[in-house]
C-alpha cells in the first residue's frame, strides 16, 4: 500500500488580472466586513464563553475583525477530557484512514480554502499576499502531505525476523495526549504542530498564538470539513499560563510540539522536569525557538545577489521568521559597493497595509514587538558602537509599522548581533578582509543560537572552509542563498543550541517522536 507521491504545491503568482488575485482580494473584502465570532473547539463542539476578545489588523489598529472566545482552565480541562476520549477509536483507527484526512485537508487548502487561508493570514498576521501563499496555502499543504508519506515510510521500518521467529514493530501513539503550542509567524506550522502528532495516532490539545487566532480557526475549519472526527484535535484560545498550568501537571501529559520563543520553551522545559514524577511516561518534548540567523560574506562574492539576500532574508514578513537574517559579517573592501547597493534596493521598498499588493513591508505583530524593536533602533542611534544607516522609522499611529531598518556595529558582539529581535531589524558588521578566521570565530561564539546560516563566496576553498567551521551554528546552511524560506522535504527545518531539539519539521525525524515503539517476537 503506496501512499500518493507528494510534490510541493506549485505557487500561484498572484500577478494583475490572475484569477487567484482577484479571488484573494474578494475574499480580503468579505472577511474585513464579516466580524466573525470564532469559537473554540473541543470535542467536536463549539464553545463559546462570555469573555470576547476582539481581534484586529497588526497594520489597521482601529478596524475590527471580529472576536474570539477565550477560555479558562475549565475549558482546558474540557479539552484534555475529550481528547483522552476521542483516543481509543482514533488510534486504532488504521491509519490509511487518518493520512486521508489529512491529505484531503491538504486539497481543500489549495482549493476552495486558498482564498479564505491566505487572506485570514493577510488581515489577521499582516503578511502580504507572497509571504501569505508560500506559507499558509502551500506549506501546510505540504507538511499535510509529506507527513502522510513520512507517516507510511515509518510503518514500513520493520526488523529482521528468522525462521521460526517473526519480530515486528508496532508503532503505537504517546500513551496520552499532545500538546501543540503553536507560532504567529507561520500558519503552516501552526497547522503542522497539531496535525504531525494526530497523523501517528495521538490526540491533541492545541493552543495558537493570540495574536494568529483568525487563521487558526480557519485551519480548524479545514480539518472538520475534511473529516477529521470529534475530539482528535481540540482547539482552545486561553492565555497561555493558564493553559500550561492544566496541561503540564496532568497525568496523561505525553508530549508538546512547540514552536516560540527560547524564553516560554526553557520554562516549559523545567516545569516538565518539577513534575516528571506526576506523568505516566517521559514526555517528548520538540520546540523549536529562537534564532540569531546570519550572512557571512567573503571578499569574492557578487554583490547584488548578496544584497539581495539581505533584502530578502532579513525583511521578508517584516523579519518575524524564526529563520530571519538578523546578523550580517561583511569585509571591509566590498562594503562602500555593497552599502550602495543595499541603499538603492531598500529605496525602492514599499510599506504599508498588505490589501495594496504592491506593499513588501506590512506591520510587525503587535505592540509588544513594535516597542521592543523601536527600543533597540533607538538605542542604536544614540550608542557610540552603532548606528542607523537606513531606515528607522517606527509609526504605530495607523499599525504598527517598523520601517525596514540596517544598523551597522562597530563591535562584533554589539547587543543587536547577540540578541534576538524578531522584526525587520538587520545588523551588519564589516571585518578586516585579513580577520576572516577570527571573524569566523567570534560569530560561532556571539550567539546562543543554531537555526539558520548563510555563506556567500565564489572560493570553493573558503565555502568548504567556512561551512566546516560553522558545523554547529545552524541547523538550515545556505551556501550563497538567503538563509529562509526552506521547502518541505527539500531543507528540512530546524535549529540546535538554544534554536530547538532539531527535529526537523515535515520529515520522518519527526514524526518518530510521535510514537512508542513496540517490539514484538513471536516463536513459530
Ligand atoms: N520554513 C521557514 C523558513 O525557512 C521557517 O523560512
Amino acid at each position: 500500500f503506496n501512499v500518493p507521491v507528494p510534490k510541493n504545491e506549485p505557487v500561484l503568482s498572484y500577478a494583475p488580472g490572475s484569477k487567484e488575485r482577484e479571488e484573494v482580494k474578494k475574499m480580503l473584502e468579505t472577511l474585513r466586513s464579516a466580524e466573525v465570532e470564532l469559537p473554540m473547539v473541543i470535542g467536536g463542539k463549539d464553545v463559546f464563553t462570555d469573555r470576547k476578545v476582539r481581534m484586529f489588523p497588526p497594520h489597521e489598529l482601529n478596524h475590527t475583525l471580529g472576536y474570539y472566545n477565550q477560555g479558562d482552565s475549565s475549558h482546558v480541562e474540557m479539552a484534555i477530557d475529550a481528547a483522552l476520549e476521542a483516543r481509543e477509536k482514533w488510534m486504532n483507527l488504521s491509519w490509511q484512514h487518518r493520512a486521508s484526512v489529512f491529505l484531503k485537508a491538504a486539497d481543500l487548502l489549495v482549493g476552495p480554502y486558498r482564498a479564505k487561508i491566505n487572506a485570514a493570514s493577510m488581515l489577521g498576521q499582516s503578511k502580504n499576499i507572497y509571504q501569505a501563499e508560500i506559507d499558509a496555502a502551500c506549506e501546510l499543504a505540504d507538511f499535510y502531505r509529506f507527513g502522510v508519506k513520512a507517516m507510511s515510510d515509518i510503518y514500513k521500518m520493520q526488523p529482521a525476523s528468522t525462521p521460526g521467529i517473526w519480530n515486528y514493530n508496532e508503532f503505537r501513539p504517546l500513551e496520552g495526549f499532545v500538546f501543540a503550542l503553536t507560532p504567529f509567524n507561520f500558519t503552516s506550522i501552526a497547522g503542522n504542530l497539531p496535525a504531525a502528532p494526530a497523523l501517528m495516532g495521538n490526540v491533541v490539545v492545541w493552543k495558537p498564538s493570540k495574536t494568529a487566532v483568525y487563521s487558526a480557526g480557519v485551519i480548524m475549519e479545514v480539518l472538520r470539513e475534511a473529516g477529521l472526527p470529534d475530539g482528535v484535535i481540540n482547539l482552545i484560545y486561553a492565555p497561555g499560563p493558564t493553559v500550561a498550568d492544566v496541561v503540564l501537571t496532568h497525568p496523561d501529559f505525553a508530549g508538546i510540539h512547540f514552536t516560540g520563543s527560547t524564553s516560554v520553551f526553557q520554562g516549559i522545559w523545567k516545569t516538565i522536569g518539577n513534575n516528571i514524577e506526576k506523568y505516566k511516561s517521559y514526555p517528548r518534548i520538540v520546540g523549536e525557538t529562537g534564532g540569531k540567523d546570519f550572512i557571512f560574506a567573503d571578499n569574492t562574492v557578487k554583490i547584488p545577489e548578496l544584497t539581495t539576500a539581505i533584502v530578502r532574508g532579513a525583511f521578508e514578513y517584516q523579519g518575524q521568521k524564526c529563520s530571519a537574517a538578523s546578523r550580517v559579517y561583511v569585509p571591509k573592501s566590498i562594503w562602500p559597493k555593497l552599502k550602495q547597493q543595499l541603499g538603492e534596493m531598500l529605496s525602492t521598498v514599499k510599506m504599508g497595509p498588505p490589501e495594496d499588493f504592491t506593499n513588501f513591508i506590512n506591520a510587525v505583530i503587535d505592540e509588544a514587538s513594535f516597542n521592543k524593536l523601536k527600543g533597540y533602533i533607538d538605542r542604536a542611534r544614540e550608542d557610540k558602537d552603532a548606528g542607523v544607516i537606513f531606515g528607522g522609522k517606527c509609526d504605530k499611529s495607523a499599525g504598527y509599522f517598523i520601517e525596514p531598518t540596517v544598523i551597522l556595529a562597530k563591535k562584533p558582539n554589539y547587543v543587536t548581533m547577540e540578541e534576538e529581535l524578531f522584526g525587520p531589524v538587520v545588523t551588519i558588521y564589516v571585518y578586516a578582509d585579513e580577520k576572516l578566521d577570527e571573524t569566523l570565530n567570534i560569530l560561532d561564539t556571539t550567539s546562543v543560537y543554531g537555526l539558520t546560516g548563510a555563506v556567500f563566496s565564489q572560493d570553493r576553498y573558503n565555502i568548504e572552509k567556512i561551512t566546516k567551521r560553522l558545523t554547529h551554528a545552524a541547523g538550515n546552511f545556505y551556501i550563497n542563498d538567503k538563509p529562509t524560506g526552506a521547502v518541505v522535504n527539500q531543507q528540512p527545518f530546524g535549529g540546535a543550541r538554544g534554536s530547538g531539539t532539531n527535529d526537523k519539521a515535515g520529515t520522518l525525524f519527526n514524526f518518530l517522536r510521535w510514537v512508542s515503539i513496540r517490539s514484538v517476537k513471536e516463536n513459530f
